[in-house]
């Protein structure tokens, strides 16, 4: 690969992997799934959703397409934002209940995120903790196949039908952690955008934010040839550093980011803004999915860890509850202006990509072009104002950091080494913006 970028490094990797489910997008796709399924040889359907979408449309749809090629289903709709490792137990023993051979998922991500848990723990008995890596659990590998999966998302940001990751809380720790495997990809993304024409301008905003924080941590995320040859082929991870695939769906989520996000949270009219913020988030997933995040991602589990409070407007969910992807972006200004001293190349050219201001600036003042395009993007959607906007403050962030500091593949995936000291000093650039 003749970029600066991937030059090649001692004893790093020398190779990546790519792996995407099948992916179809498009205006009323949902009704495709019946067929989908047959294709997939699925006779008899577990179809995960939450309590919400249950008697909605879009399950409606799903339901009628099944019903018209003769498959049978049942439904667990028992899935809260943010779910827990109980609720994937629960998950699991239905999943185990009958002699289901695919499994549809119809939801956020949170719906996604448990039916692939669920796939994990029932081919694999396990409870889901021991997936995690040490020390929260024991890095216990995923045996597949696992089901055939199809995965239909009915919000615009966590790309997590495009992804092999699952992120739980574990309720006894109250901190969600990640795990992934290969045999936890989606095999089919149907993605039908009008699953987003009826969402409140905070949950666009929210789950908008997400997708965009995703791409621009791909971008900026240490190269794949920084870290460690992986011997066995089957075991590399697909969070594995920055490569030029994930710099293509990365390059043109910002550039959907920049141009579509503040139109598609302030005008519910605006469909050509959500539709692009649908595909920007499956791009996304596409993207981060065969990269991994970094920071912006591994300080917003300290956030959720220990959130105070803040309004749930658009959510389902009682306080205190900070949406992803608020959690999410609050730290992220404060982050690139720290990563971009690494490598302030790449972090100027996600600032262009993401439409900011560069006319006369210089490559090291690419920190501040990032921050300051994402202060003026969260400004222009009302996004709470950095850590102290959902409820924190100065006296918050040694124990905001020392429960970040675990999230230790994320903060591996910096493009700068990063230690405790660091993050606490992110969390205190990060309480106040403006
Ligand atoms: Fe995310």
């Amino acid at each position: 690969m003749a970029c600066q970028y991937f030059a090649p490094c001692e004893h790093g990797a020398e190779s990546f992997t790519i792996d995407i489910p099948k992916v179809t997008f498009g205006r009323g796709v949902l009704k495709e799934v019946g067929e989908r399924a047959q294709a997939l040889s699925m006779t008899h359907i577990a179809l995960f959703t939450d309590g919400y979408l249950k008697d909605g449309a879009y399950v409606a749809t799903v339901k009628k397409s099944l019903e018209d090629a003769n498959i049978p289903y049942a439904i667990f709709s028992d899935i809260r934002v943010e779910p827990d490792d109980v609720c994937v137990d629960d998950a699991t023993r239905f999943l185990n209940s009958s002699d289901f051979d695919g499994v549809i998922s119809v939801g956020g991500g949170s719906v996604i995120d448990v039916a692939k848990a669920a796939m994990a723990c029932s081919k694999n008995p396990h409870p889901v903790r021991d997936f995690f890596a040490p020390p929260v659990g024991e890095g216990r590998p995923i045996s597949g196949p696992l089901y055939p999966h199809i995965a239909c998302p009915t919000t615009a940001g966590t790309g997590s039908e495009c992804t092999s990751i699952s992120v739980i809380r574990i309720k006894e720790l109250n901190t969600k952690f990640v795990f992934a495997s290969q045999h936890m990809l989606p095999d089919v993304a149907l993605i039908d955008p009008t699953c987003c024409d009826s969402l409140t301008s905070n949950v666009v905003a929210s789950t908008g934010f997400d997708l965009l924080s995703h791409a621009l941590e791909c971008y900026t995320a240490k190269a794949y040839t920084q870290w460690a040859e992986v011997k066995n082929p089957n075991a590399r991870p697909l969070t594995q550093g920055a490569n030029p695939w994930s710099d293509l769906a990365a390059a043109k989520a910002l550039e959907i980011a920049g141009e579509y996000l503040v139109r598609g949270v302030n005008d519910a009219s605006d469909q050509e803004a959500r539709d692009q913020l649908m595909w920007g988030a499956s791009l996304a997933g596409m993207a981060f999915g065969n990269s991994g995040t970094h920071l912006p991602h591994a300080l917003s589990y300290g956030v959720t860890h220990l959130m105070n409070d803040i309004t749930t407007d658009g959510y389902t969910i009682e306080s205190p509850f900070v949406p992803h992807g608020i959690s999410v972006i609050v730290t992220a200004p404060a982050t690139f202006r720290y990563t971009a001293a690494a490598t302030p190349e790449r972090h100027f050219e996600a600032a262009k990509y993401l439409n900011a201001d560069c006319k006369g600036a210089g490559v090291n003042e690419s920190g501040e072009l990032v921050a300051n395009r994402l202060i003026e993007l969260m400004r222009q959607t009302k996004i709470p104002n950095g850590l102290s906007g959902v409820g924190f403050g100065e006296d918050d962030i040694l124990n905001l950091s020392h429960s970040s500091i675990r999230q230790a593949r994320a903060i591996g995936n910096s493009p700068r080494e990063t230690n405790l000291v660091d993050i606490e000093n992110i969390y205190k650039d990060a309480l106040k913006y403006w």
